[in-house]
């Protein structure tokens, strides 16, 4: 039985996503009224839907009823669901699946651990699902990154004991959560956002296999 794990977070690890994230966004906004600038969109990452079109209702400065809070949050996920509708195995972000591979032919355990609820649809379109022993993601978490609840269930799904683990994030709230879980966090990106992380890179084309075996050991 091997003793190390591996939780992969989704959107801006394993898929650019990010982008379909920010152009739905992005039109929800509009028609409300209001920009909705890429360097806003940071403040998205790892972020649940619902928190997500709380900040943008702030920098809209627009107060909202229950009822328009929820066809919102719904119109949001109708236009980025079409989005995702044409995506394909070409979208899978620079070496994840060499990586994927590599971590499977060694039979370590692979978890996804994402505040997506649109996880498990997103993998099978891009052909990813089959890498992972476990998907734990926004349908299964009561409390959002930074809080370690996704990567602890993870964990646990693996069967595999927290500090064994390690999380590739791209968000601060993900490294926040990796931290928390007392895990070893990897913050892939930018390197001057993750500082939290116990390792960076900018993607996965700068992880070698000497790496990983150093994390296995
Ligand atoms: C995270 C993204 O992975 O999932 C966030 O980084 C997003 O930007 C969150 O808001 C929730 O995603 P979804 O697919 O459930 O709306
Ligand atoms: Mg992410």
């Amino acid at each position: 039985m091997n003793s190390t794990g591996f939780i992969f977070d989704l959107d801006g690890v394993i898929v650019d996503t990010a982008k379909y994230h920010y152009l739905a966004w992005k039109k929800l906004a509009n028609e409300l009224g209001f920009e909705f600038t890429k360097e806003q969109n940071e403040l998205f990452k790892g972020v649940s839907r619902k928190r997500c079109l709380e900040i943008l209702l702030d920098i809209g400065n627009i107060t909202a009823t229950q009822e328009q809070f929820d066809t919102w949050m719904v119109e949001k996920n109708i236009d980025y669901l079409a989005y995702i509708e044409k995506m394909d195995a070409s979208e899978i972000l620079p070496d994840v699946p060499k990586i994927l591979q590599f971590l499977k032919d060694k039979n370590i355990p692979i978890a996804l651990g994402s505040a997506s609820k649109n996880a498990k649809p997103i993998l099978e379109k891009v052909n990813l699902l089959h890498y992972f022993d476990a998907i734990v993601d926004g349908n299964n978490v009561t409390k959002a990154k930074p809080d370690p609840e996704v990567f602890l269930i993870a964990a646990k799904q693996l069967g595999i004991s927290a500090n064994n683990c390690v999380v590739f994030e791209d968000a601060k709230a993900g490294i926040q959560a990796a931290n928390a879980a007392n895990m070893v966090s990897i913050g892939i990106g930018d390197s001057s956002i993750l500082t939290a992380a116990k390792y960076n890179f900018k993607n996965f084309t700068e992880i070698d296999f000497s790496f990983l075996k150093t994390l296995l050991s």
